[in-house]
């Protein structure tokens, strides 16, 4: 939810952490802070806002002595979004400094206790009692992190600097993210590797109850009992320019560009001689096979890329397959067992409520497969099976690349079970794969047909609401359709199964409506495409203006749309790879044509890592 950084080395940490934090600002951007230790004390800056608001702040060079420092992002959990909750919270000496992702559960019980003790407060945050509880504590700042560690409940990553203790930076961990980056006379702490891919590329990933300590020349990793640790070492090979908007206006343009590339390299060496090759599947090709039912959750986008695959799964391997909303999961109590496989899809892998679900899962026996874009995150660390996704770092708030690299991992998935479980053989797999990955090019050349899109976002643009209906793999596209224009535009947008709207819905039509038509094959699907005509005229005939979007060569839709858009023909299946495409673009200029934000809409964060 927050980003957070830690930086120990012999720079200017100033610049390191807010560098970070402007990597880290999709993680929420309702305010800024940073903490330096500089001279024997610490010296502080935190401003409501964005980023610039703070950068400003600093702009005096006031905090540029220190070489050990801390820095904070804010999506406002507890407490408003004002300069007075703003992170870091220092203790009431001002000797130490916390900043915190994550939700202290306990923290009213813990700062009624400070309070008879005569603790005054600052803040209506829950983090600000970690920063009394440290200060009340007489030993070295990683013992006092590791005992006050133990008294949270909840979910939190800390990080503490200590004007005491002028080289270091301790943080602690608890299912929330933290990585460790590892520099040469110099180390880093941070909420994704994101932060620090500038300087290292050498990583740790730490596990759950830990308490990690960096120093310039140092890493040390003990958990909540005092035990001595070793984290995972692993390398990022992400490209740094991923990370910058290469000369697009927006993050979300750029990634909407990016897509052919990410879905080639999601693709990249999984189809050799004998099928399919996942990476990290740790579940034996006989528990694969004994599997008798799928289920697939996750939240948001990555729940739309599990609708598509539901169908690709049941088509392809004969399982059932159930999709489920991740937040939803546990409270109904599913049947799962030994022969279950669930799905967990999350692009930034921190995901609470699919990571409870998931958690939930594995305490029933169910095997757990994740698809992931982020190394090192806690979804694919806790699961038996990771299949990535070789998206780059998605930056904008609103997912696009990875929702077209998670259909490609979930197509990959069904047909690798197809194979494992005998349903598939090799070549008939390798065909669909080759047809997956013709779709590289097939989108470079639909990306170079959208100026009619731009053009019609602007009409749309004053529009009151903007339904969207379609069927099959063309359903869940629906709905992430109306789930970009909502999220970015802010418009009241909904998506609905085309075969429903007559069932209710169809009341929500009156003059002019724009209504986004999603067309399934006439080659593919002919009676599919048939019956969602005929709901384009259903609409019609109560006057909505509808906005088609059809496969090259459908010329017959034509009489039935008001403005008509041609995406590529694929195979039925592949679609949404391309269907979705136009919607993307739509939703992103309806934006700026409406003056938002378009990386950062408000009242979102792109990680959260709250239920
Ligand atoms: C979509 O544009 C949003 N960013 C959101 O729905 C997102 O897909 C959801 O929160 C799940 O995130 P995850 O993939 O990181 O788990």
């Amino acid at each position: 939810m927050c980003g957070i950084v830690g930086y120990a080395g012999r720079r200017t940490a100033v610049d390191i952490v807010v560098d970070g934090l402007r990597r880290l600002e999709y993680r929420g951007y309702d305010s800024a802070g940073v903490a330096v230790v500089g001279d024997g004390e610490l010296l502080t800056e935190k401003r409501a806002g964005k980023l610039a608001v703070l950068r400003a702040a600093l702009a005096d060079g006031a905090l540029d002595a220190g070489t050990t420092g801390i820095g904070h992002t804010r999506w406002a959990t507890h407490g408003g979004p004002t300069d007075r909750n703003a992170h870091p919270h220092l203790s009431s000496d001002n000797r130490i400094a916390v900043i915190h992702n994550g939700i202290i559960e306990n923290f009213a019980r813990l700062r009624a206790v400070l309070e008879a003790d005569g603790v005054e407060f600052t803040s209506d945050t829950d983090t600000e009692v970690v920063a009394h509880l440290l200060a009340s504590i007489d030993a070295p700042l990683p013992e006092a992190m590791r005992r006050v560690s133990r008294q949270l409940e909840g979910a939190f990553t800390l990080l503490a600097v200590s004007a005491d203790n002028p080289d270091m930076v301790v943080g602690a961990r608890r299912n929330s993210p933290l990585v460790v980056g590892r520099g040469d006379g110099e180390n880093f702490l941070a909420s994704d590797v994101s932060a620090f891919i500038a300087y290292t590329r050498e990583a740790i990933e730490l596990g759950q109850d830990q308490v990690v300590v960096i120093t310039p020349s140092s890493i040390e990793i003990i958990d909540f009992a005092g035990v001595p640790m070793t984290g995972t070492d692993f390398h990022i090979d992400w490209d740094l320019k991923a990370a910058e908007k290469g000369g697009f206006d927006h993050f979300m343009l750029k990634e909407i560009a990016d897509q052919p590339q990410a879905i080639a390299d999601t693709l990249l060496g999984r189809l050799t001689d004998h099928g399919i090759a996942l990476d990290e599947v740790r579940i034996s090709d006989q528990d694969l096979r004994d599997v008798t039912k799928v289920f697939i959750v996750a939240c948001g986008t990555a729940y739309h890329s599990g609708m598509v695959a539901k169908y690709a799964i049941e088509h392809w391997t004969r399982i059932p397959c159930e999709v489920e909303l991740a937040s939803e999961f546990r409270y109904r109590d599913p049947i799962l067992d030994s022969s279950t496989l669930v799905i967990a899809i999350s692009q930034s892998g921190e995901t609470m409520d699919t990571l409870m679900a998931l958690r939930h899962a594995k305490q029933q026996k169910a095997r757990v497969l994740a698809i992931c874009n982020t190394n090192g995150s806690t979804i694919p660390r806790e699961s038996d099976a990771v299949l990535y996704t070789h998206g780059g770092p998605e930056i904008a708030v609103a997912s696009t690349k990875a929702f077209l690299t998670q259909l490609v991992a979930c197509y990959l998935l069904g047909l690798y079970l197809a194979q494992v479980r005998g349903i598939m053989y090799a070549d008939e797999v390798g065909a669909v794969v080759r047809q997956l990955q013709q779709t590289p090019d097939l989108l470079r050349d639909l990306l170079d047909q959208m100026d009619p899109v731009r053009k019609l976002s602007r009409d749309l643009s004053s529009a009151r609401q903007v339904l969207f209906i379609g069927r099959h793999v063309g359903y869940p596209v629906a709905l992430e359709g109306a789930l970009k224009l909502k999220e970015l535009a802010y418009m009241h947008a909904e998506g609905f199964a085309a075969g429903e709207l007559k069932h209710g819905p169809i009341a929500l039509i009156d003059d002019d409506t724009p209504v986004i038509c999603v067309v399934p094959s006439p080659v593919g699907n002919a009676m599919m495409r048939d019956k969602v005509v005929s709901n384009i005229q259903e609409v019609r005939a109560r006057g909505a203006r509808t906005i088609v979007i059809a496969e090259e060569g459908d010329e017959g839709v034509r009489a039935y749309a008001d403005d008509l858009i041609f995406v590529p023909r694929v195979p039925t299946l592949l679609a949404p790879l391309m269907t979705t495409v136009p919607l993307q673009i739509l939703a992103c200029e309806i934006a700026t044509a409406r003056g938002y934000d378009v990386d950062q809409p408000r009242n979102l964060a792109k990680s959260v890592t709250v239920e």
